[in-house]
């Protein structure tokens, strides 16, 4: 099985997957670096070559892709959920966790960077919020959510822990013993 960690730019998608990972003693993999690694472009260049469908159509090919793999930590784009055909092939072998953050921390992460092709306009705090109510739904068809506005990645990490064991002990439990 493996761990899925999805949610809106800037709530720590990579940090704590790359860390959980190692927790877990799994696999990390992240699908954006798979996919600049394959075009041999930064997405920010993808998006202003190619366009945003293009990027969309690449993505879903990678998420295909590594959705047939077993233990491993995989960290999404924040627009995976876009897509139901995403959420259902990461579904078929994946516990999937979207990360959140206010708008406010999700602005002071992002423009630390100013990598974001979507982020990159005269106002971002604006689109931020206009994006997050676009997505809120897709955000909710996750199976845990985890609030990281205010978290240290060791309390984040600490969360996810939990309910992961809380997963496992329930399918592990056999009424009447058998
Ligand atoms: C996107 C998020 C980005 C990247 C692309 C589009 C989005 O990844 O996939 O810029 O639509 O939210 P991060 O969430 O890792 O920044």
């Amino acid at each position: 099985m493996n761990i899925i960690l999805t949610g809106f730019m800037g709530t720590g998608k990579s940090a704590v997957g790359r860390k959980l990972a190692k927790r877990l003693d799994m696999e990390y993999l992240d699908t954006d670096e798979l996919i600049e690694e394959r075009e041999g472009s930064k997405i920010y260049h993808i998006f202003e070559e190619k366009g945003e469908c293009y990027f969309r159509k690449v993505e879903s090919a990678m998420v295909r892709e590594v959705s047939r793999l077993d233990r491993y930590v995989i960290s999404t784009g924040g627009g995976v959920v876009l897509k139901d055909e995403n959420i259902k092939a990461l579904r078929r072998n994946g516990f999937i966790i979207c990360l959140t953050a206010n708008p406010e921390v999700i602005l002071k992460r992002t423009e630390k960077t100013g990598d974001r092709p979507l982020l990159n306009e005269p106002d971002p705090g604006k689109r931020i919020k206009e994006l997050l109510r676009m997505r809120q739904a897709y955000y909710e068809k996750v199976d845990f959510s985890v609030d990281t506005s205010d978290l240290g990645m060791e309390e984040v990490i600490r969360k996810i822990e939990e309910v992961l064991r809380k997963k496992n002990e329930s399918c592990s439990y056999r009424p009447g013993g058998a």
